[in-house]
């Protein structure tokens, strides 16, 4: 499949890119800094553009793609002073790229605790989420934008996440009873997403995943 990856310097981007290409997908890594790009290697293509602002250069990077997957992350603000808005900026110009050239799969990393996943959060990781709310009202608002697209999304729901390696053992489900501190690796989500993108299922559904 041709996937386009945003987020692609991202510590779970990295993953999905080299396990796709791994799997054989041709893979384009949209990135904002020519200087992260991977390594050449056969089936990568790099695109370069500001996700948030440069439509053209999204609307290109998405043409003739099979999926799109974004790992993006949130700028490294000081969350007290400022408020983050890479979700809020980006998802309509991916939105309207995939709709205007008519891809239509698209699978978005979120994070367990935005919207009403907020009631699935267990009490102990439940603590640290006051310091999150930017971030999470962000990723909010981005996704109010995909839920009113045509487009067949996924929204998946990690856990906290760790550098681990992929096992290709988890949990996931729109709904999972959690307890305690939970985890899963960056490597065993971007193994859930490669999943969702070949498989096609969880449309226009969430996927909370844990390890
Ligand atoms: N940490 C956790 O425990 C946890 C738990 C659940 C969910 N999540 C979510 O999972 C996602 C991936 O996490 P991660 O740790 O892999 O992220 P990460 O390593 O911080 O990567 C973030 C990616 O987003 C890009 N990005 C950030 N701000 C941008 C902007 N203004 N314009 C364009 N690109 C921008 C970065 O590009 P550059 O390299 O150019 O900066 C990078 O590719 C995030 O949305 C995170 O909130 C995290």
């Amino acid at each position: 499949m041709r996937i386009v990856v945003f987020g692609s310097t991202g510590a779970t981007g990295r993953q999905v890119v080299a396990q796709a290409l791994a799997a054989g997908h041709e893979v384009t890594a949209f990135l904002r800094e020519p200087a992260k790009a991977p390594p050449a290697r056969d089936g990568l293509r790099v695109a370069v553009g500001q996700v948030t602002s440069d439509q053209a250069a999204v609307t290109a990077a998405v043409s003739g793609a099979d999926a799109v997957v974004s790992t993006l992350g949130t700028e490294r603000t000081w969350q007290g002073l400022s408020s983050p808005t890479v979700m809020a900026r980006a998802t309509p110009l991916i939105v309207r790229a995939m709709e205007e050239t008519g891809v239509g799969r698209l699978v978005w990393l979120s994070g367990l605790g935005v919207g009403d996943t907020l009631a699935q959060v267990p009490a102990l990781p439940r603590l640290s989420y006051r310091a999150l709310r930017r971030v999470y009202a962000d990723k909010a608002a981005g996704e109010q934008t995909l839920r009113r697209s045509t487009l067949d999304w996924t929204l998946v729901y990690p856990v906290m996440l760790t550098n681990r390696a992929r096992t290709g053992r988890y949990r996931h489900g729109e709904y999972l009873e959690l307890s305690g501190l939970p985890t899963v690796s960056r490597a065993d989500v971007a193994d859930f997403i490669l999943g969702r993108v070949a498989s096609g299922d969880y449309l226009r559904k969430i996927a909370v995943i844990a390890g």
